[in-house]
């Protein structure tokens, strides 16, 4: 049966990168990718159609589709409305509903991009480590919470780091699955010296290691695995970590390519159904104008045919064409440096489709 893809554009440049991995997706589909595509506002879009970010419209879609591409969503004129109808809500929303625990993050810098980076290119280049952080439990979502006056009548805050065994088996999974999928090296980071609940994390990572023997696994301390990210983060292939730690480690690893334009992600559940979408937002400063960088979804698109179709060679002849652009000196602006040729967004969409 054709697996369904739900295609939600949003707001700001979201339908304009849509619309260029829609052109590769449709190239598959002409090469035989068996698919079928719907479209449904999220977010602002939603809101001006419907009244509300995530209307049943959309959510009816959502949980019939096997997958999902996002552009995204958010912009100055829903500034103002109430916080349930703001469109981030509507991503919030339907990430919860879907029960998408697993966020996906690859950070990789193409060679021709070494200078994008921060760090110096013999340490950048070539970097391609994914991040898996889970996202729906840990110390950001721990019952109980708050802030309260305690027996010295001193006020205090506080939280509570809290993982289910459930919780740390299911992203285990995922994390050593992808592993088999790229390097088949997994590191599990915590602070298993310090917290009892990434201690327990670190018991049933070992455990569930007995059944992926083809990859090996390797524990850090998080504090660490910080450090280790910008002394020498081509050492990682795969780096899984909880909710907190995950959310800082990401934003770091992501930040070794130096460009928002570039980076794709990936949010999935139990079945690897999965929420594909761009790290970046929806650019109101360049919407409209053709300008942004159209990568980062049609790298989006890339991981979909990888994590939930399971169709390695479909997600490698995307990226390939990716890497076949940017090797012909193709670049948007927000990517664009001296003796390469600067490119608008659909013209870097068409380029990808012919590289394909
Ligand atoms: P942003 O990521 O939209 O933009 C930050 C900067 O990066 C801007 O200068 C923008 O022009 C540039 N940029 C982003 N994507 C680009 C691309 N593909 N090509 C070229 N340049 C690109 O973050 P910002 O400005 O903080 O947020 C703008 C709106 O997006 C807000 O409403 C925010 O809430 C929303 N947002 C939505 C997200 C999502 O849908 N997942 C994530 C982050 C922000
Ligand atoms: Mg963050």
């Amino acid at each position: 049966m054709s697996k369904k893809i739900l295609i939600l554009p949003g707001d700001g440049i979201g339908p304009e990168i849509v619309a260029q991995a829609r052109k590769v997706l449709d190239v598959l589909i002409a090469d035989g990718l068996d698919v079928t595509i719907s479209e449904a506002p999220l977010g602002g879009a939603a809101y001006d159609q419907y009244g509300a970010p995530y209307p049943e419209f959309t959510q009816n879609l959502a949980r019939a589709a096997d997958a999902i591409l996002l552009g995204a969503v958010g912009g100055p004129q829903y500034d103002t409305l109430d916080r349930p109808l703001r469109p981030e809500r509507g991503l919030l929303a339907i990430r919860k509903d879907l029960n998408l625990f697993a966020n996906l993050r690859p950070a990789i810098l193409y060679p021709e991009l070494a200078n994008a980076s921060t760090l110096k290119a013999e340490v950048v280049s070539g970097l391609d480590i994914l991040i898996v952080r889970e996202l729906t439990g840990d110390i950001y979502f721990g019952q109980p919470r708050g802030i309260r006056v305690n027996a010295n009548g001193e006020r205090e805050g506080f939280n509570t780091m809290l993982y289910a065994e459930s919780e740390i088996r299911r992203i285990a999974h995922v994390a050593f699955q992808a592993a088999q999928k790229r390097g088949k090296k997994l590191c599990s980071v915590d602070k298993a010296n310090v917290l009892e609940t990434t201690e327990f994390w670190k018991e049933i990572f070992t455990e569930v290691a007995k059944e992926y023997p083809d990859v090996e696994l390797s524990h850090m301390y998080v504090d660490n695995a910080a450090m280790q990210l910008v002394r020498r983060p081509k050492q990682f292939d795969v780096m899984v970590t909880g909710n907190i730690f995950g959310d800082i480690l990401s934003d770091q690893a992501s930040m070794l390519t130096g460009s928002i334009g570039m980076l794709p992600s990936a949010s999935l559940d139990q079945n690897n159904k999965g929420l594909y979408e761009p790290s970046h937002g929806s650019a109101p400063d360049i919407a409209g104008k053709d300008l942004a960088n159209p990568l980062a979804t049609i790298l989006s698109l890339a991981m979909m045919l990888r994590y939930s179709f399971n169709d390695e060679t479909a997600a490698l002849r995307v990226e390939n064409a990716v890497k076949a652009v940017l090797a012909k000196g193709l670049r948007t602006a927000d990517i664009y440096e001296e003796g390469t040729e600067k490119v608008s967004c659909s013209a870097m969409g068409d380029a990808v489709v012919a590289a394909l």
